[in-house]
């Protein structure tokens, strides 16, 4: 099967973690930044596990230091992700790398962000919505300014709110005031859990939070009360298996939980993360989900709904993306 020309819905993917490396050295190299640790013989990111990939996630993300430059990021990924058929992306956008949570800070790099969008959504039909993310090791007092970053920019374009990073740091109850405040303001909520921290990290998530999705929550796959209690519940898991294998949490393509998950009624929806670290596309995806498990273009079209259904936009985008679906053979 071709899946390169199947029109995909992406819900999960970092805006930083999707920087082709050759574009932050070529970023390093006009500051006179020595990133070289960063990057392997071939051009690569070098990471050996989570914690590591975290830290040279967040050294390739220091060069990127203005609006201008997450303008061209944005123009970038964007038009790598529509070469793959996405025709709907929600990017994972932080203030702590944007400003460093200041609001007005933040307003000018949202603003270069959406412009590059825009353009993007001219050129090549693929649409941008923005969850503004805390960064969990950062601490609960970080979260706030970026809670309220996000409050104060909700709308059509920043339409969730959520939560990445070291996932085994603290606990996302701590994180409460900020998901209230993003809540109120009519943010749709999701919170990376289930990567790393077991089924437990998967009920915070779901009990604490309340949340629409959740990022990965693959790990609920231990415990068969949560699994029921997510497809009775209809909570969106956001799974990324291609990173989910690199990265270790499970060995290999065939002992990934997403074929289970979905046999057992769980919504599932599929994306890349951070696709250059893990050396995945949404294609690629698509390929090793249909190779592992036989799914075909009805699975597609199954994982696609939900994803459709479960993206954070509007009733009018949601109607544009649906009529683009329908027009596709
Ligand atoms: N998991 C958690 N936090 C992250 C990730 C990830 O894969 N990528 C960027 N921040
Ligand atoms: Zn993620």
């Amino acid at each position: 099967m071709n899946t390169a020309h199947i029109p995909k819905i992406e819900l999960h993917l970092h805006l930083e973690g999707a920087a082709p490396p050759a574009f932050i050295r070529g970023l390093a190299a006009e500051k006179g930044m020595d990133l070289s640790r960063i990057f392997t013989g071939d051009g690569g990111y070098a990471y050996r596990d989570f914690p590591h990939f975290l830290n040279v996630y967040e050294a390739a993300t220091s060069v990127l230091t203005g609006p201008e430059e997450f303008a061209r990021l944005t123009t970038a990924v964007l038009q790598e992700s529509a070469a793959h058929g996405v025709i709907y992306t929600e990017a994972f956008l932080s203030p702590d790398f944007c400003g460093g949570g200041d609001l007005g800070a933040w307003r000018e790099y949202l603003a270069a962000i959406r412009e590059a969008a825009a353009q993007a959504e001219a050129r090549d039909g693929i649409i941008l919505r923005g969850i503004v993310t805390a960064i969990r090791h950062l601490g609960p007092d970080r979260a706030k300014p970026a809670a309220l970053c996000a409050a104060e920019t909700a709308g059509d374009f920043i339409t969730g709110f959520g939560i990445a990073g070291d996932e085994m740091t603290g606990k996302l109850k701590e994180f409460t005031w900020s998901f209230d405040m993003a809540r109120e303001a009519g943010l749709q909520i999701t919170a990376h859990g289930g990567e790393w921290g077991g089924a437990a990290s998967v009920w915070d998530a779901v009990k604490d939070l309340n949340v629409a999705r959740i990022g990965h929550g693959v790990q609920a796959i231990e415990d068969p009360a949560l699994v029921a209690h997510l497809a009775e519940t209809g909570v969106v898991l956001e799974c990324c298996p291609g990173s989910n294998v690199v990265l270790g949490v499970f060995p290999d393509w065939g002992s990934h939980p997403i074929e289970k998950l979905r046999a057992a009624g769980v919504k599932v929806t599929v994306s890349t993360d951070d696709p250059p670290f893990f050396h995945t596309t949404m294609t690629d995806e698509y390929d090793r989900l249909a190779e592992t498990f036989g799914w075909d273009s009805g699975i597609f079209a199954e994982i696609t709904k939900t994803a459709l259904e479960a993206a954070f936009c509007d009733a009018a985008t949601r109607e544009t993306l649906t009529k683009k679906l329908e027009l596709t053979p």
